[in-house]
């Protein structure tokens, strides 16, 4: 965000500030008014009413002023009250409700916090319905509070025409200048964010645990939480990216015991183990059937716990060897994540145990230490008996490292619904802890359901065993390159451009697959469906995007004659021209909607609209004209444009979702 635009805001908060003090001032001298009044027997009792009245709606406007104020900043973050957008994409929708909003304000302005909904319209481009609700309450004829509403929307780009129709709809039309602009812009500057308050953003996901397979729900973590710090940093937030890795607890007893029996030499020789989960499932076996194997791995765990160096040295090399195999599948699915495991946070926890000890926060229960906390529904395990620290611990001690150290305004964690009940704890008890203020730092955590496989069940191989990533991921290659050649693809590209399709289109296919679905939903992992060249995948996505590529590269029209275009003002007269550029700059809206409430699949939603809507628009819409001899007559570049629009905010979406595109495929 530019410096002038932060400016600008701040500006607009410090008067807003100053209003709400003036009104408080206001409402000071009317109350004293009130009471002197009390006591002057002029006063008639119907005076003292108004005065009393007038007092209640200043109340009124001081809670909404205020409201409006936190809003602003504590929820999204855009700034939908400049009307300069600059090189910036408007968020239309948000731009139409803040304009309804004042004008309701205006108009009447007891109202409280006013919800404006604007939708799509028939009749119009947009149609505000807040008349009816607000005409019910205000006991007035729904068609009048329209008309006053209208008087008073001020004026402003975006909207060129109003108008009332049926009980009072208020239809809103948009000026054609202001929408060629806005796609002018796309073609020129490309897909660019809403004017947003930056915020520091720290984002918890995959985590997954040392030694242990990184399962399908750290794989759903993954491709989530990826997803959400793409669009995150897209709006131009500053995102911290972690890894939350399980690599400190007692299973690391029997690993290193295990360990010493097998690589004597390990701490001057790393280990040559290729397969890390073999090697904890050898170990289990190990602890669960022999006695002495058993103690031993206790007698490992205290030695770890109180750094003796070969112990730490055993533990570092699992940790170095789990990551390496983590990495593997990061690369390969283009994640970006640093590694903070729990253990990052041992010296912290014993500091965070004797502040909350000292405080009076921790009781006693057989041998433990726990913390209730009112909307805790099982209190946390802060030290177990034998003195050890729990999941619990490391939580609470991580929201105040990111709260109080990194600090993060916003948290958000992403994992499996599984684990509400621990989060829902841990927040409340930072809470009662004074860690963490609602007020100030926003917490998210964003859920998911379980991954099942096409028989509905829990998603197993055919054996039984948990999937491993890396074979599911090579599944994926394998079919997408099987798919692609039935469709004779291996003839009609350079081996290169085959095998650039292939991995996009397999890895592609498994992201979208999760992200295209309520994310709170189990989902069913089919990659017959995901490969589907037909319908709301990625294959088919992908593949929409290149034809709509192609068809400038076919004209012969590059980029820059495109540009060159730009600078007339672009034809929108067709009602599909029309359409295709209005579905272009719902993008930012869409975008912006995501950031209240984490769910992702409305942008997937979005990106399979924009690409129905283009195949509408091209059916109707000649781009480039031929003779029957196939030799080109003519070229609508005003069309050209909006394909290159197109296209430019597609391939955005799929860079938010976290896949590659190709040129050809
Ligand atoms: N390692 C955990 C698991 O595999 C997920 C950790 C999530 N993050 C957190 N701060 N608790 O389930």
């Amino acid at each position: 965000m530019t410096d002038n635009l932060l400016l600008e805001y701040i500006q607009r908060c410090t008067k807003a500030e100053k209003e709400t003090e003036k009104l408080a001032a206001c409402l000071q001298t009317l109350t004293t008014d009130c009471l002197d009044s009390f006591e002057d027997d002029d006063i008639s009792d119907k005076e003292f009413l108004n005065l009393l009245n007038e007092n209640k709606k200043l109340k009124y406007r001081i809670a909404i002023l205020k409201k409006s104020i936190e809003n602003q900043d504590v929820k999204t973050g855009t700034m939908v009250n400049n009307d300069d957008f600059g090189s910036h994409m408007c968020n239309i929708l948000g731009h139409l409700e803040s304009i309804f909003t004042k004008a309701v304000l205006a108009a009447y302005p007891d109202v409280v916090d006013p919800v404006i909904q604007i939708q799509l319209s028939k009749h119009a481009d947009y149609q505000c319905n807040a008349a009816m609700a607000l005409a019910k309450s205000l006991k007035k004829n729904p068609r009048e509070v329209g008309q006053m509403i209208l008087q008073n929307v001020a004026s402003n780009p975006l909207i060129t025409k109003l108008d009332i129709s049926g009980p009072g709809f208020i239809n809103i039309f948009l000026s054609q200048d202001f929408i060629k602009q806005q796609v002018t812009n796309v073609v020129l500057n490309g897909v660019t964010p809403p004017p947003m308050v930056p915020k520091r953003v720290v984002v918890d996901f995959s985590s997954p645990n040392i030694a242990k397979e990184m399962h399908v729900g750290h794989l759903r973590s993954t491709i989530i939480g990826d997803c959400i710090c793409r669009l995150l940093e897209f709006l131009g937030h500053d995102v911290l990216r972690l890894n939350h890795l399980g690599d400190w607890g007692t299973q690391f007893g029997m690993l290193i015991a295990h360990l010493q029996d097998c690589y004597p030499d390990f701490a001057t020789n790393p280990p040559p183990i290729a397969d890390l989960q073999t090697f904890y499932k050898e170990s289990k076996k190990r602890f669960d059937e022999d006695e002495a194997f058993k103690k031993r791995a206790y007698g490992a765990v205290v030695k770890l716990q109180s750094h003796d160096p070969v112990h730490i040295k055993g533990w570092e090399e699992i940790c170095e060897i789990s990551k390496k195999e983590f990495e593997k599948v990061y690369e390969r699915l283009g994640i970006r994540i640093v590694n903070r495991g729990e253990s990052f946070y041992q010296s912290r926890m014993e500091a965070l145990v004797k502040e909350l000890n000292s405080a009076g926060y921790l009781e006693e229960d057989d041998g433990r230490k726990v913390m209730f906390a009112e909307g805790a529904d099982i209190p946390l395990i802060i030290v177990k008996s034998d003195g050890g620290f729990t999941y619990d611990t490391s939580d609470l001690t991580c929201i105040k490292h990111r709260i109080e150290e990194e600090k993060g305004d916003w948290l958000i964690y992403v994992t499996d619904a599984g684990q509400s009940q621990h989060f829902k704890s841990f927040f409340a008890c930072a809470k009662r802890a004074k860690i963490y203020d609602p007020a100030k730092t926003r917490i998210d955590h964003v859920t998911f359901g379980v991954v099942l496989g096409e028989d509905r069940k829990k998603f197993k191989t055919r054996s039984g065993d948990t999937v491993r990533l890396a074979q599911l991921l090579d599944e994926g290659l394998q079919r997408s390159e099987e798919k692609l050649k039935e469709k004779d693809r291996h003839t009609a590209l350079t081996p290169e451009d085959f095998s650039k399709a292939r991995d996009a289109v397999a890895y592609g296919c498994v992201k979208y697959a999760d992200l295209c679905h309520d994310r709170s939903r189990d989902y069913v992992f089919s990659f017959d469906r995901m490969l589907d060249f037909r319908g709301n995948t990625a294959a088919y996505l992908l593949y929409a995007l290149t034809r709509i590529r192609s068809i400038a590269r076919t004209a012969g029209v590059n980029r820059e004659d495109i540009v060159a275009e730009a600078k007339k003002p672009i034809d929108l007269d067709h009602e599909k021209e029309w359409k295709l550029a209005r579905t272009i700059l719902k993008f930012p809206d869409v975008v912006v909607r995501i950031t209240e409430d984490l769910y992702l699949h409305p942008l997937c939603e979005y990106l399979y609209e924009i690409s129905s809507v283009f195949t509408e628009f091209y059916d109707n819409c000649y781009c480039v004209e031929k003779d029957e001899t196939g030799k080109i007559v003519k070229i609508n570049m005003g069309r050209l444009m909006l394909c290159e629009a197109t296209a430019t905010v597609m391939e955005k979406c799929f860079a938010i979702l976290g896949i590659k595109t190709v040129e050809r495929m």
